[in-house]
């Protein structure tokens, strides 16, 4: 009986100690494929390119174009790339790409705000609001590049 009351013991404090062990960290399910400059490269700088390239005008031979799409399809283009712009800002803000939890969130943050800025923009098919939204997303770019990325072989040029 005694034997059988301590065994029963045992076990409660055993579970107890248990429960007071740190888990080890769950392991993330995610697996970043590429890095910061690979990032850049290869999706935000694409996406971007297509707002930028979307809005506004230039001068040919022929005389000004104007850049924003003239159909549907084209728009939609247009809101499939400012849905990257915007997907990559969260992205950046992975802890296997983020370098801190501060200024560099911030500017994550604004690149998702200027990317929903734009996808909006392409759903309305408003030419000036993606003109707009490009503008504050290229000052995201920059103030980013500022702070961050000082040892670029480019910057220094
Ligand atoms: C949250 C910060 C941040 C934002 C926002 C940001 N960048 Fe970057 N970008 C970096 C950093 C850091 C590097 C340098 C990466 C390295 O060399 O390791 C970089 C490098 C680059 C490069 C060079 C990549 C290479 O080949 O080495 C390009 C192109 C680029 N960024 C484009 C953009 C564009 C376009 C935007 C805006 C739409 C943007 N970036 C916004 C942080 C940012």
């Amino acid at each position: 009986m005694d034997i059988h009351f301590n065994g029963i013991m045992f076990v409660v404090i055993a579970a107890m100690l248990a429960g007071c062990e740190q888990p080890p960290p769950p392991e993330e399910p995610y697996q970043s494929v590429t890095d910061v400059a690979g990032l850049m490269r290869q999706v935000l700088e694409p996406a971007s390119d297509v707002l930028w390239d979307s809005a506004g005008s230039i001068m040919t031979e022929a005389g000004e174009e104007r850049l924003a799409p003239t159909t549907d399809e084209g728009w939609l283009v247009v809101q499939q790339q400012a849905t990257v712009v915007a997907e990559s800002g969260n992205t950046l803000m992975m802890p296997t790409y983020a370098p801190d939890q501060g200024d560099w969130v911030e500017f994550s943050k604004g690149l998702v705000a200027a990317g929903k800025v734009a996808m909006e923009a392409a759903a309305n098919q408003d030419e000036e609001a993606l003109f707009q939204a490009g503008a504050r997303l290229y000052s995201v770019c920059v103030a980013c590049h500022q702070l961050y990325w000082t040892n670029a072989p480019q910057a220094a040029e």
